[in-house]
């Protein structure tokens, strides 16, 4: 029976049927270079872990390296791994060593006697990049590589190459000229986010490699697979409410999906973000400068979803500034463009992590200026729906400058020059933000903590609490006093013949949430998911 990719592996079974093809060509005839991307967390190390226990099953010999993140790794630290790998297997050790001594004794820096040159023969730190020694190297590492393939394929997989040196990365390009002639196959992965920004140390000499290679880019398991991940992790299944939730906020990434699934198994509330998914979301916020982390705290505060125009709005500096961060955020897949400027992120957990980290008068300041500035331009107010602008200026209180409810605030201007339909969207949402009793909660779609905002709750027709007990009414029929003491707020255009039902503007808040608000802090560098 032919050995399947990963039976422990959820989904995937395009990219690994990729993989298993690369295998069956190496184990065949020839090699060649695949590179699985993606973002962290996402699956690339199980999804090579997978294809490499496979090509074992075949005979081929696997040879595994991963990239550190640390300026103390050596140079030619994944090559070194991969030569140690070769020299626990004796017999192809044997072979090797005919042909590419006393290179690899460097490499590997075991004492050469004679020396490779330089004299010293100590270790890989010693062989200068790009010189006549580190030409032989690649020479070395190559030629046993492809000797060894002679006898049986061979396999290497370097993990998390957005790690290497300079000089490893080098070895790499030479080695994959050789890989299309020889049963030698060599699989990498890497985040694509990273070394694709320009500014990475490594853009030059990775992306090159990508135009050669076959490039696998992994995305985030459909909601079905979430499901499937969740009730692996936890160990019971999910009702589809909660498996939306989860696969809407984890944008479908295994690591967050895994992390909120225990949190679920601990007994914990799948809205809560967890600790493992919170440092990880932190570590890659910190490989970011600070100006696009500021751009895109602005964005967390705007919604999930954002315009453009809002956010350069909300931004001291150019336009065309606040675009070009926009720019490197998506680069760094943390948001994506849905086209005609619209934006989202692309997992809630990012953005919550942002928010969450925000000190109360920060956050009611930035949503202060949300409405300030849609207040100030028509234009604007066609990006913001009147339910996310009624939300903003809840959720600024006391820092909008206007008393804060039970008096009730007026809509802003850009809202009343909408008209009519405009306002009435205006009172009929924030009538339900300010009533304690229909003011969405923490379930459903609304929620004052995470930002988020659709026009429709989630729960029953909302009521406001009668004045007198043991009633209930519609909030049609509560005063509005925004428009002046003497002309309460009907919500519905003035009609003389037609008499509308009042809504309500009015309502006080309660509660409210009470998560730690750990501020974001940049990380030293830590070890892969
Ligand atoms: N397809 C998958 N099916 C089940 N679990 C997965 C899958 N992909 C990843 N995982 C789990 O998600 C976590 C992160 O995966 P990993 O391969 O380490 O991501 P990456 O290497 O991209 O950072 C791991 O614990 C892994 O078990
Ligand atoms: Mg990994």
């Amino acid at each position: 029976m032919e050995p399947r990719i990963g039976e422990r592996i959820i989904g995937r079974d395009h990219p690994a049927g990729l993989l298993r093809a690369a295998v069956d060509r190496a184990v065949a005839s020839h090699g060649g270079l695949v590179l699985v991307a993606g973002e962290p967390g996402i699956g690339k190390t199980t999804l090579v872990t997978a294809a490499a226990d496979e090509a074992r099953q075949r005979g081929a010999l696997v040879l595994g390296a991963a990239c550190w993140d640390s300026d103390s790794a050596p140079g030619y630290w994944p090559w070194v791994q991969v030569m140690r790998g070769l020299r626990r297997s004796a017999d192809d050790w044997a072979l090797a060593r005919e042909s590419s001594e006393p290179a690899l004794r460097v490499l590997l820096g075991e004492d050469t006697g004679a020396g490779t040159g330089s004299g010293s023969g100590s270790g890989p730190a010693d062989l200068a990049d790009g010189d006549h020694e580190a030409f032989a190297l690649y020479d070395a590492v190559t030629t046993a590589l492809v000797s060894v393939s002679q006898r049986r394929p061979v396999i290497v997989v370097l993990d998390d190459l957005h790690w290497a040196d300079p000089a490893s990365m080098r070895l790499l390009r030479f080695a994959t000229q050789h890989t299309w002639f020889e049963r030698l196959l060599v699989i990498g992965t890497y985040r694509d986010a990273e070394v694709e920004s320009a500014e990475h140390r490594l853009h030059p000499l990775l992306m090159p490699l990508t135009a050669k290679a076959t490039t696998v880019t992994l995305t985030g398991l459909s909601r079905a697979e979430v499901g499937a991940l969740i009730s692996r992790t936890a160990g019971r299944e999910p009702d589809a409410e909660l498996l939306s939730e989860v696969h809407r906020r984890t944008g479908g990434n295994p690591f967050f999906v895994e992390q909120t699934a225990r949190l679920w198994r601990a007994g914990g509330q799948v809205t809560t973000i967890a600790p493992g998914v919170r440092q990880a979301v932190q570590r890659r916020l910190a490989e970011l400068p600070d100006a696009v982390v500021e751009v895109l705290t602005v964005a967390a505060v705007l919604g999930r979803d954002f315009h453009r125009q809002v956010l350069a709005a909300c931004m001291p500096g150019p336009v065309a500034q606040v675009d070009r961060l926009l720019d490197r955020a998506v680069t760094a897949r943390l948001v994506a463009a849905r086209g005609e400027g619209r934006f989202t992120f692309a997992h809630d957990l990012v953005r919550e992590t942002l928010y969450d980290a925000l000190p109360d008068d920060d956050r009611r300041a930035r949503h202060a200026a949300v409405v300030r500035a849609v207040d100030l331009s028509g234009a604007l107010a066609e990006r913001l729906i009147p339910a996310d602008l009624a939300r903003h200026a809840w959720l600024a209180g006391g820092a909008l400058g206007r008393p804060a409810p039970p008096a009730c605030s007026p809509p802003p201007a850009a809202t009343r020059r909408g008209g009519w339909p405009r306002r009435r969207r205006w009172c009929t949402t924030a009538a339900r933000w300010r009533s304690p009793t229909t003011r969405p909660s923490g379930s459903g779609r609304w929620s004052t903590s995470d930002g988020t905002c659709t026009t429709t709750p989630a729960g029953p027709r909302p009521t406001v609490s009668s004045p007198r007990p043991g009633r209930s009414r519609s909030p049609s029929t509560t005063r509005c006093c925004w428009r002046g003491s003497r002309t309460p707020c009907t919500g519905r255009r003035p009609s003389r013949t037609v008499r509308a039902p009042r809504r309500s503007c009015c309502g006080r808040r309660t509660g409210g949430s009470s998560a730690s608000r750990t501020p974001l802090r940049r990380s030293p560098r830590s070890p892969p998911t």
